[in-house]
Order: structure tokens, then C-alpha cells, then sequence
């Protein structure tokens, strides 16, 4: 019962998780402010270019498209109940993802935080945060149907756990100059 309820989050959460690895990966090209500043300071940053939001979010609605046609088997196996992510849904929660990591630069400049420096609690939850924002905003019957309380706990605990998780592997690897 919790494990499914824990299976079933990390499920619909999924094209939301993976945009921002995607992004590491994909990185590099145009920065979206152009090397605009605000106060003395950039507006986003080098770390938030157009190819890697673009590629990221792809990537996440490409995912949620292979996830619909894994759901039916995975399910019969299993005996869970998991969500389908229409077209809304899926650029929803890929792009919200994006967006929220976006935000975050955003106040990370505001603060003095130069690219890539740590701003723990928001490292962790802004791409949670942004796509469940987005994904209300565009698909608010399916984020309601498919996102109980216990689901929003879940997806709110875990999440950061998993980001730490991934980061580091990326770090190791060498795919991201910081550890977080
Ligand atoms: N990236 C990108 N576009 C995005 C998000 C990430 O190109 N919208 C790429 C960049 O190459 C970036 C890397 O992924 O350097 C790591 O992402 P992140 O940790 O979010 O960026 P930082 O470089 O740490 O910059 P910031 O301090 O603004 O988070
Ligand atoms: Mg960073």
C-alpha cells in the first residue's frame, strides 16, 4: 500500500525529474539572458541556456510518451494503478520542471549566489514546485485525479533525496561541476 503509493508518485513524477539531468547533458549555447544583468548582477546566468530548457523539456514529454505505452504491462504485472500523462500533462510537468529551476537562478542572482553556487531547500524542490504549479496551471483535472495528499507527501520527501542522489552520480561521472 505505501510502497505502491510510493511507486505510483515516482512514476508520475518521472517527466518532471528527468528534464534537469537532461539539461546537464545538453547544456551549453546561449545563455536565455543573453548575458543581460540586473543590479550588477545576471539576470539567470551561463548555467541557463535555450538548448539545454529545450532538450530538457523533449526529453521530459519524450519520456512521458514511453512511460503511456509501458504503463498497461507494468500494471498488469504489478497490480498498480498508474497515471497516463496526456499531451497537457506531459509538457506540464517536463517544462514546469525547467521553469522552476529558471526561477531558482533567478533568485539565486538576486542573493549574491554566483553560477552554481549551493541555495539548499531551493536546489532540491524547485523543479518539484515548478512543475506541479505548471502542470495544475495546464492539466488541472488530471494534476487533481492523480496527485492525492499522500502522493503530494511522498513526491515532497523523496524528491529531494533522489536530487541529492542523481547529482552526486553526476559529479562522480563528470557530467556536472558541482556535487548538488
Ligand atoms: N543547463 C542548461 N539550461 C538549463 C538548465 C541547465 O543549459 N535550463 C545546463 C548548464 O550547462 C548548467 C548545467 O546544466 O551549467 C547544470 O545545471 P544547474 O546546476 O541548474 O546550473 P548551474 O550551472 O549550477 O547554474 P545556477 O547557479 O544558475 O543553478
Ligand atoms: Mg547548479
Amino acid at each position: 500500500m505505501v510502497v505502491g503509493t510510493i511507486l505510483t508518485a515516482l512514476w508520475a513524477m518521472l517527466p518532471a525529474y528527468v528534464p534537469n539531468n537532461a539539461a546537464v547533458l545538453a547544456g551549453g549555447g546561449r545563455p536565455i539572458d543573453s548575458g543581460r544583468e540586473w543590479g550588477d548582477r545576471r539576470l539567470l546566468g551561463d548555467g541557463k541556456t535555450w538548448r539545454g530548457t529545450a532538450v530538457g523539456t523533449l526529453v521530459g514529454v519524450a519520456l512521458a510518451a514511453g512511460l503511456n505505452g509501458a504503463g498497461g504491462p507494468i500494471e498488469a504485472a504489478t497490480g498498480l494503478s498508474l497515471p497516463a500523462f496526456p499531451p497537457a500533462a506531459a509538457f506540464g510537468l517536463a517544462a514546469g520542471a525547467m521553469g522552476g529551476d529558471i526561477a531558482a537562478s533567478f533568485l539565486k542572482r538576486r542573493s549574491g549566489r554566483e553560477r552554481g553556487a549551493a541555495f539548499p531547500g531551493l536546489d532540491q524542490l524547485d523543479f518539484v514546485v515548478g512543475a506541479l504549479v505548471v502542470v495544475f496551471a495546464v492539466a488541472p483535472g488530471w494534476t487533481r485525479a492523480t496527485f492525492t495528499p499522500a502522493m503530494l507527501v511522498v513526491v515532497l520527501v523523496a524528491t529531494p533525496m533522489l536530487h541529492i542522489g542523481t547529482n552526486v552520480i553526476a559529479y562522480l561521472i563528470g557530467a556536472k561541476n558541482e556535487p548538488w
